[in-house]
């Protein structure tokens, strides 16, 4: 199987007979080369995209295995290549702090990138431009992104026309100071301004915005089993410790129509599973619609066979969302329901508009209406204010609820937030809670899932032999004849959906064999980071 990277000359094409003709053409050639149409990464008829087919009628460029040179080099003379000879080969590498808001933004300013004809690089040292997409909802994070912009500084002087791009929640934050520490940076993008990166990135790749570029600004192939689909973004909500509503701005959400494009989209380059994502995601609205409506609605499109949210908030989960959770089948019933506190006093601190006892009821309900859903869960300890009884309150609810996992953060006092007025506990007392609550919250994790062991689920493979279950457990499989081998096996495919014997149990990973036969477990201690709602 080949790989092509084809740049389309969109200037070229005026006369859909002669595309039509043309493309033909070109297919004729692919097969011959045994070109896989799925992987080709674009494609345009007449300004009109078609992922199945490229548009390259006076194609310019084809990156082969064994390097083959295309029988026609360069676009008609005269006539200028999309991708101008400034940016064609060059590559970009990203990196991403925070959650996976943050993911999804960096995929989409990947997506307009590519769009422009550059390539992504896992290898720094191969980039020329390096994009840091910030976070900043704990001091920790923003630290460690701004430690790495400090090294991009010799980064970039390696080699001449290096860009460094600065993104995200932290450079909406401090947009001005990283401008003036940092004076080497070429762009800096606030949380705010994500939607408008691709014109801004014009600036940076210097080159003028056409109609032809508008129409390349479509997605790219992803190829990814599990994809994020943003469906709001910003928050209304005021909680005391927490800066998000001041960076990512008002709630405002996406039509129906263009999240369940982008869901097509992704189904169409590979995804199975769709994440629907939002600060708090089923407040979503639009129109007459609410977030069940969305729910039902994406869980119809041809091709989705898991749909996730995160994160979601007490509130908002309203019997229509559960009863849609429990009754559509391709909706998972696996839930990340920050609680933040166990403690009352404590959650009207942090202005959180529910009660533990609101809470727990809606985590009853919930069970009633699905006896196996998985639930997780945000908890802040170290709270300004946070009394031992607090602290307490909250150590018992989490034995109370048994969570199948959680995340547990230090209080991070965020300058602006009502919070950060409050007098902050000592350091020590906040670590103290911290180790304290991981412990509890690791241990009842690792019960919850050693109770899986003999049963057998359903794993969607994403990578190698690692998948998920519906309840969003992570899972690794094996088969048999390779089970003394390190390296990942190859005897599933992403995508592929497989009945997995669970035959061992770690804190965060379960381990398994394929029922019905030659497959058998290895073990693995890797952390289990994706429904981390941030990474620091
Ligand atoms: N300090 C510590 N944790 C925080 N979170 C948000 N703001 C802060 C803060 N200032 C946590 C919350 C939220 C998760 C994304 O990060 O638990 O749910
Ligand atoms: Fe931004 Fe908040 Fe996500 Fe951090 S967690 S990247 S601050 S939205």
């Amino acid at each position: 199987m080949h790989d092509f990277t084809l740049h389309a000359d969109a200037a070229a094409v005026d006369d859909p007979d002669f595309a039509e003709a043309s493309l033909d053409r070109l297919k004729q050639v692919l097969f011959q080369h045994d070109a896989d149409f799925s992987r080709l990464e674009r494609v345009q008829i007449d300004r009109v995209f078609d992922r199945k087919l490229v548009h390259a009628i006076k194609y310019n460029r084809q990156v082969m295995s064994g390097d083959r040179p295309l029988p026609h080099q360069g676009g008609p003379k005269g006539v200028p290549t999309t991708a101008g000879p400034d940016i064609e080969n060059m590559k970009f590498y990203v990196r991403t702090y925070g959650c996976q808001m943050n993911v999804a933004d960096s995929n989409e300013m990947g997506r307009h990138l590519k769009a422009k004809g550059l390539v992504e690089t896992q290898d720094p040292d191969d980039a020329s431009i390096f994009l840091v997409n910030t976070c900043t909802v704990r001091q920790h994070a923003e630290d460690r992104a701004f430690s790495e912009i400090g090294r991009l500084k010799r980064w970039k002087a390696k080699r001449p026309g290096r860009k460094v791009v600065v993104t995200g929640c932290a450079a909406e934050r401090t947009k001005e100071y990283l401008e003036d520490r940092f004076p080497f940076l070429d762009l800096v993008v606030g949380a705010k301004s994500i939607e408008s990166f691709e014109q801004l990135a014009e600036r940076l790749l210097d080159r003028r915005a056409t109609d032809e570029d508008l129409d390349y600004s479509v997605s790219t192939i992803d190829q990814k089993v599990a994809a994020f689909v943003t469906i709001m973004r910003g928050c209304n909500y005021s909680c005391a410790y927490c800066i998000v509503p001041y960076v990512r701005g008002r709630e405002s959400y996406h039509s129906m129509d263009q999240i369940l494009g982008e869901v097509r989209d992704r189904v169409s380059e590979g995804a199975r599973e769709i994440t629907l994502l939002g600060q708090t995601v089923n407040s979503y609205r639009h129109g007459e619609n609410r977030f069940a409506d969305l729910l039902r609605a994406a869980a119809d499109v041809d091709g989705v066979q898991r749909i996730r949210f995160i994160s979601p908030h007490p509130y908002y989960m309203t019997d229509r969302v559960i009863e849609t959770m429990a009754m559509v089948p391709q909706v998972c019933e696996s839930l990340h329901l920050p609680v933040q506190s166990g403690s009352n006093a404590m959650l009207k601190r942090m202005m959180r508009n529910y009660t533990r006892e609101h809470y727990v009821a809606l985590v009853e309900k919930m069970r009633r209406a699905m006896p196996d859903m998985t639930l997780s869960t945000d908890i802040i300890v170290g709270f300004p204010g946070e009394t031992e009884e607090d602290f307490r309150q909250t150590l018992s609810l989490v034995e109370e609820l048994q969570f199948d996992w959680g995340f547990i953060f230090k209080y991070s006092a965020r300058e602006g937030t009502p919070a950060a007025q409050m007098d902050s506990l000592p350091q020590t007392l906040i670590e103290e809670r911290h180790q304290q609550c991981l412990e509890l919250v690791d241990r009842i994790a690792l019960e919850k899932r050693l109770k899986l062991v003999g049963t057998t689920q359903d794993v969607l493979i994403e990578e190698g032999s690692v998948g998920r279950t519906h309840t969003n457990y992570k899972v690794y499989v094996r088969r048999e004849a390779q089970a003394r081998q390190v390296a990942a096996p190859r005897n599933v495919v992403p995508g592929e959906q497989v009945r997995v014997l669970i035959t061992n149990a770690q804190r965060a990973t379960l381990e398994g064999e394929i029922h019905n036969g030659n497959v058998t477990f290895e073990n693995f201690w890797e952390e289990d980071s994706r429904v981390r709602t941030c990474s620091d």
